[in-house]
């Protein structure tokens, strides 16, 4: 399975603070947007993953995330010239796609929740042809709306109706075969000037090959494209994070669970950041005498679990 983070576009909804930075560098609360996604494909156990952004940015992607050895990753990066649709993503990673299955993820986008890790990879194990994920929003005439039957098989697929068939928005996450490079090469332009996601997975819904994977209402979604909507998410995370003394997307402490950082190189890591509440974070993980004992006490850790399994 691969992965890959969209992060391009042009950022217009979030002017001024986009005019000399790419989105996905501006910071959520404590980390820059683009850990976020970048946590989910690797609590899903993906690793080999490649960033798509706007040329000029690509090397300030580079400085930050390196070639994701310090994550127990291989990164992966392409540039895209303009914004010219989400399923581009598909055709620029073509090579890198290959014969093998993909999950994309918007470079804007936001999930939270238990029991989350583990319903990531029974979809990802499940997984089929096509594989969106369906959440219950206020709003969904702002979406592309999901309908569905009781075996969570697609029936219709609807960009931002006006009369919504159901109150399931489709996240920004999607699971593919690699017929989706192929797909995604013969989609026609919107009148966004787009080629748009919900078209992609529409030709996989003619087929009947479109599964969703509902998120229940323990899920966060958000997506941060907009200073009210980043300020909103910057809260949630903090809050969150102060409650319950775990970090969100913290992408060394899923490597160090997952078993790709080993406790010195975890240490080290937050001794370079030791000013921040970050560093320390990372220190006192490493730290912790007893980890598997003190996760069972409070919670399962489903990390550990996962992978203990395999
Ligand atoms: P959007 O929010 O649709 O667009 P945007 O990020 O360009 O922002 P704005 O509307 O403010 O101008 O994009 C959703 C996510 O997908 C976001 O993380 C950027 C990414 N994206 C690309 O990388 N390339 C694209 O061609 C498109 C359409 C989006």
């Amino acid at each position: 399975m691969k992965g890959i983070v969209l992060a391009g576009g042009s950022g217009t909804r979030l002017a001024p603070s986009t005019n000399g930075v790419n989105k996905h560098l501006l910071n959520v609360y404590d980390k820059p947007m683009i850990y976020y996604p970048l946590s989910v494909l690797m609590l899903g156990g993906i690793r080999d993953i490649m960033i798509i952004s706007t040329p000029e940015e690509i090397p300030r992607f580079q400085e930050m995330l390196g070639d994701g050895s310090a994550f127990g990753l291989t990164l992966h990066y392409k540039g895209q010239s303009d914004p010219n649709g989400i399923p581009e993503a598909f055709v620029l990673a073509e090579d890198f796609i290959g014969y093998d299955d993909v999950t994309l993820i918007l470079g804007d986008n936001i999930f939270y929740g238990q029991g989350f890790t583990t319903l990531f990879r029974r979809a990802l194990a499940n997984h089929r042809n096509a594989t969106i994920f369906g959440i219950r929003v206020k709003d969904p005439e702002r979406f592309g709306v999901v309908e569905f039957d009781e075996n969570q098989k697609v029936v219709s697929l609807e960009e931002k109706p006006e009369d919504p068939k159901s109150d399931f928005a489709a996240a920004g996450l999607y699971i593919y075969d690699y017929r989706a490079v192929q797909i995604a090469k013969k989609l026609s332009y919107s009148s966004r000037g787009e080629t748009e996601i919900t078209d992609l997975n529409k030709e996989y819904l003619k087929g009947n090959q479109l599964d969703v994977q509902l998120l229940g209402r323990g899920f966060a979604w958000m997506d941060a494209g907009t200073h009210e909507s980043l300020f909103e998410a910057s809260e949630f995370v903090k809050i969150t994070q102060q409650r319950q003394g775990f970090k969100i997307a913290c992408l060394e402490e899923i490597a160090y669970y997952m078993g790709y950082l080993s406790k010195n190189a975890l240490y080290k890591k937050g001794e370079g950041m030791k000013k921040t509440d970050y560093g320390q974070y990372l220190m006192e993980i490493a730290n912790r005498k007893h980890t598997e004992q003190y996760w069972e006490t409070i919670d399962k850790n489903p990390i550990l679990e996962l992978v203990q399994n395999e």
